[in-house]
């Protein structure tokens, strides 16, 4: 199945090429969406509502409105018509939900801190001032924000009637099986960068924006259609995101807020959400109840998996994941049944957060598998051996690769697996309990449509455009590093460009698809324009070019190609996936519950590895957001007022570090030549689907106690 590599796989040591960001990040000259500075600049401030349900009975803006500096006060009262926001409801379905939030639209509220007002003044601080005297009294209603441990009071979204492939239920006929619960709460991207827009109208009807986005060509169409603009009169640019995972997927209310505003004032406003506004305003990874039934015979072979779910949504939008989708796919068990519904509260809606869907259900079902193996006396490691999936369970296509089996070995050598003790609460190091778990993950591995334009300048420098957002994990050098090899030229010969949504398409940057998608198109059209020069040269045949010495000698400015690449129609023949292990050791301490996190080591399987510095720290990034996961991260919500009482990095706890320890990040780095010709598939999202499952897993191990509701904190070990 395998060609030979056409790309040469670059080893993964340390010597890799470096960020070609890196200086202008560490240097401050990468600028950042609230970072621009415009002529006019005006700064807006958003006003929460401090009810959960209800309606707006009054709002008294004058105060505000006489506050120094204050430009405008904007509320439903008097904001300027959207009008994408104008839909009639569809008499058929008179049940649908309204539909993503509308800022300053009508006088209901949906949620807790939901935008009643917003104040823009010509500073941050005016109208931070004038935000604090805006009043509003309320027509409260009785809000639920607190979900549900079952799926009774759930309905079926999208994909979520009950499924089963084989016999329905077979786990319970199984000689060994058991059934579980496993919970996660609501958890928060928290990149480090706020969401933050500026927006700015050219005229009546052409609008420039620099926003936090994962996607410009996406975020230029749904602003289009909100405010029924042509698309290509509004401009998009994003070209330095600080982290997103997910939360920059999508158009959320602060953004129509901000261009309203900036209609209002007749100026450029700027916006950026407070920290606080982060937890209630772009999304999260929602609340899921989760019950595993598995069952196998007494030799370890899976007879049927049974996994529900619950998700909580928003009562005015249904987000839905694929929580259920790791157990029809992860293992070979002929019979599965699964069933996903979705429970509406009265708060905001979830969304992608990495590895949406497969990091929660990973976290039940590789828990799940790891009781099992207790129960079975079999290794945990050993019983996915038994398992192994050599095509795919749920539609029998075979693998494009999978060396998920290479990676378990790679990772059981590294982490010293052989020391785990098989019983629990077995080992001591210097007084803390010692444990080893592992989890493992799988992703889908994508490739989109996306298209480059490559121009090789008189210079010998080579330009590379496409319209895609690099959200941190170091798109650019990695591009840089396929053309550089490709071309034949030193990586700092070549300029890559990105963010706007003026050069050609891409997608957004999402679900672990850009290196395949827009690395695939960054092959292409190199090879193209490549192969432009040896046609001038006309001997077709010599691989070693000197560009600039050929544009030259042809009295030619410069050469370009642009290429739009995507999928083969032979790639519809396989099941495309990213694999990925995790292993941990933990200590844990007997008296206190304290979790210490003494080594990870994860490998994955995601195809070849073109930038061995960038993928090192996606694997080490995501490992540690699984710790994050696995011991840490909870919004808690006081459901007597429906609010977030630790909307706050001093209270909502993530992995700083003193709780990481070295993590070792290993690459199977073999190509996957159906999905691309580098190979290359991606890896942000199982970088950290499993984790949590691999940490839980080290806890029993070190204590006997199996803690299936996250985050495992102290509390839960003592
Ligand atoms: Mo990701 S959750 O596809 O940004």
């Amino acid at each position: 199945m395998i060609k030979e590599a056409t790309i040469s796989a670059i080893p993964t040591s340390a010597d890799g090429l470096s960020r070609v960001d890196g200086r202008a990040k560490v240097t401050g000259s990468a600028r950042y969406s609230a970072e621009y500075k415009l002529d006019g600049m005006t700064y807006a401030v958003l006003v929460g509502s401090t009810i959960t349900k209800g309606s707006i009975a009054s709002i008294d803006t004058k105060a505000a409105e006489k506050a120094p500096g204050v430009l405008a006060v904007v509320t439903y009262l008097n904001a300027p018509k959207v009008p994408g926001y104008q839909v009639a409801k569809n008499p058929a379905k008179p049940e649908a939900k309204s539909g993503p939030l509308k800022v300053f639209y009508d006088d209901k509220i949906m949620l807790n801190n939901h935008p009643v007002a917003m104040v823009i003044a010509d500073t941050f601080e005016r109208a931070q001032y004038g935000a604090s005297l805006v009043k509003a009294t309320y027509n409260k209603e009785a809000h639920d924000t607190k979900p549900p441990k079952d799926l009774s009071k759930g309905t079926e979204p999208w994909g979520g009637k009950e499924f089963s492939r084989g016999t329905k239920d077979a786990w319970q006929n199984a000689p060994i099986k058991l059934e579980q619960e496993y919970t996660i709460p609501n958890e928060f991207h928290n990149p480090m960068e706020l969401h933050a827009i500026i927006a700015k109208w050219d005229s009546d009807d052409k609008l420039t924006v620099w926003d936090k986005t994962q996607g410009v060509k996406a975020t230029r169409g749904d602003i289009a259609k909100v405010f029924k603009l042509k698309e290509e009169d509004v401009q998009v640019n994003s070209q330095f995101v600080g982290g997103a995972f997910g939360s920059a997927l999508q158009v959320w209310p602060h953004e129509v807020a901000a261009i309203i505003g900036a209609k209002v004032v007749k100026r450029p406003v700027k916006l950026v959400l407070s920290r606080p506004d982060m937890f209630n305003s772009v999304g999260y990874r929602p609340y899921t109840w989760q019950k595993i039934g598995i069952g196998a015979t007494a030799d370890g072979k899976l007879v049927g998996i049974t996994h529900e779910a619950a998700g909580q949504t928003s009562s005015y939008e249904d987000f839905a994941e694929g929580p259920i989708n790791t157990s029809k796919g992860l293992y070979a068990c002929p019979n599965v049944t699964t069933h996903y519904k979705i429970v509406s509260l009265d708060v905001g809606t979830p969304t992608w957060m990495r590895g949406p869907g497969e990091a929660t259900g990973a976290f039940a079902l590789e828990s799940a598998l790891d009781e099992l193996s207790y129960k079975l006396k079999v290794d945990p490691i050993e019983l996915r051996m038994i398992n192994y999936a050599k095509t795919d369970p749920d539609n029998g296509k075979p693998y494009s690769s999978k060396y998920l089996d290479e990676a378990y070995e790679m990772g059981a050598k590294q982490i010293g697996w052989k020391d785990r003790k098989v019983e629990p609460a077995q080992t001591m190091q210097n007084g803390w309990l010692v444990g080893y778990g592992m989890g493992g993950g799988m992703f889908g591995a994508y490739r989109d449509k996306a298209t480059v334009k490559a121009v090789m300048a008189a210079d010998g420098i080579l330009t590379l455009q496409t319209a895609v957002s690099d959200i941190g994990p170091g798109t650019g050098t990695a591009m840089t590093l396929i053309a550089a090899e490709r071309m034949g030229i030193s990586p700092d010969k070549i300029k890559f460009e990105m963010g706007e949504s003026s050069l050609p398409d891409a997608p957004m940057q999402g679900g672990s698809a850009t290196t395949a998608t827009v690395g695939g198109a960054v092959y292409d059209a190199c090879t193209d324009l490549k192969q432009k020069f040896q046609k001038l040269m006309g001997n077709g045949g010599a691989d070693k070019l000197d560009y600039a010495k050929i544009l030259k000698d042809h009295n030619l400015p410069s050469l370009d190609v642009t290429v739009q690449s995507s999928l083969g129609a032979d790639g519809q023949k396989y099941s495309m996936q990213s694999w990925s292990v995790h292993f941990t050791k933990v200590l844990v301490h007997p008296t206190t519950g304290v979790v210490k996190i003494d080594k990870v080591v994860c490998v994955a399987d995601s195809g070849t590895i073109v930038s061995p510095k960038t993928a090192r720290s996606q694997i080490v990034g995501g490992a540690i957001g699984g710790i994050g996961m696995a011991l840490m991260e909870e919004g808690v919500i006081d459901h007597r007022y429906g609010r977030y009482v630790n909307n706050n990095f001093a209270d909502y706890h993530v992995p700083v570090n003193a709780d990481i320890p070295q993590i070792e990040a290993l690459f199977v780095n073999k190509p996957d030549l159906q999905i691309n010709k580098m190979g290359a598939k991606g890896m942000g999202e199982i970088a950290l689907i499993g984790m949590a499952a691999a940490v839980a897993n080290a806890v029993y191990n070190a204590t006997g106690k199996r803690v299936r509701d996250l985050p495992i904190t102290a509390d839960k070990l003592i």
